[in-house]
């Protein structure tokens, strides 16, 4: 079984009312943790790398590990570039192999967005490769605290509806104010659904795409801070907004951060309770099983991607 493309992943999920996971991978104990979880939960699944990840651990590394889940598991899944900036990276992924990748030209004006996006759309179409763009900015925690802000961020209906056409574009990420990162809300936790289902509505069928999604589990902080960690209070997006999300037509969502911190909770864990060790594979393994355990409980509890590989 080859790389697939996510076309046929994302048909499926915006029929079925689910989303696939698409999970941030830098190493091979992640890459395995992540494709375990898929294998016993049947689930489709989308391996992204970024363009810092793809610096550390060197781009032929990823492919090579991702080709070997594949070779190992006979899964089928979609390598996809996360944040492309420019049109280069993208060709260079292109190039190297990965069937999907996103230009994320959400800084720039919307014209300048549409023409890079548009350019990355012709290459990677001829390759047949699919593109997602982004439109709209991610709110950080101290943004959109009125209506008129939001506005000005969020994803505008319109615009998404004229972007998608003049692009050719395959997937789209908005806006509704979820964002990166372990801190996303300062108070109460608020996705913009209003706009989401309007969005959805004018562009019916078209898979939407949630990035920022990760939800920060608690107990997952209070374990990294109990053993040394010193994360202050976070704040991540509530699981059931984003089940609700996946009922709505977003058929993609990124999670990176909680996979970090699961990780991270359990080698600090180890380390601490084990103080004299110092074999790499001992604290690495318990690290692949927590990002195991984590990946398994989004595609079962919160994705609802289970079983539908
Ligand atoms: O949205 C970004 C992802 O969490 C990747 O983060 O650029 O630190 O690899 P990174
Ligand atoms: P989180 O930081 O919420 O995990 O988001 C990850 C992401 O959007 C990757 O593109
Ligand atoms: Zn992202």
């Amino acid at each position: 079984m080859p790389l697939v493309t996510s076309e046929e992943m994302f048909k499926k999920a915006y029929e079925g009312k689910y989303a696939v996971g698409a999970f941030n991978v830098n190493n091979m104990e992640i890459i395995q943790g992540i494709v375990e979880a898929a294998l016993e939960e049947k689930a489709p699944l989308i391996l992204q790398v970024s363009a810092g990840a793809r610096k550390y651990a060197k781009p032929t590394y990823l492919r090579k590990l991702v080709e070997a889940a594949i070779d190992d598991t006979g899964l089928p899944i979609v390598l996809h570039l996360d944040h492309g900036e420019d049109f280069e990276i993208c060709k260079s992924c292109i190039d190297d192999g990965f069937t999907s990748v996103m230009i994320d030209g959400s800084k720039y004006p919307f014209e300048k967005n549409i023409e890079l996006t548009k350019r990355v759309v012709d290459y990677a179409h001829e390759r047949g490769v699919v593109v997602e763009a982004e439109l709209g900015r991610l709110a950080g925690i101290e943004d959109a605290v009125n209506v008129s802000e939001r506005d000005a961020i969020f994803t505008d209906p319109d615009e998404a509806v004229e972007f998608v056409e003049r692009t050719g574009v395959d997937s789209l990420a908005i806006a509704i104010g979820t964002s990166h990162g372990a801190y996303k809300f300062k108070g109460e936790p608020k996705l913009d659904f209003e706009r989401l289902e309007k969005i959805t509505s004018m562009l019916p069928g078209f898979p939407i795409v949630l990035h920022g999604a990760s939800s920060v589990p608690k107990e997952f902080v209070e374990l990294c801070n109990k053993y040394g960690g010193q994360i202050p209070g976070a704040q991540g997006v509530p699981e059931n907004m984003l089940r609700k999300a996946a009922e709505m037509g977003v058929c993609k969502i990124n999670i990176d951060t909680d996979l970090r911190l699961a990780m991270t909770a359990s080698v600090r864990k180890y380390l601490s309770e084990n103080p004299s060790q110092f074999d790499p594979r001992k604290f690495l393994g318990p690290g692949r099983e927590a990002i195991k355990q984590m990946v398994a409980h989004k595609m079962r509890n919160v994705l609802g991607c289970s079983g539908k590989a």
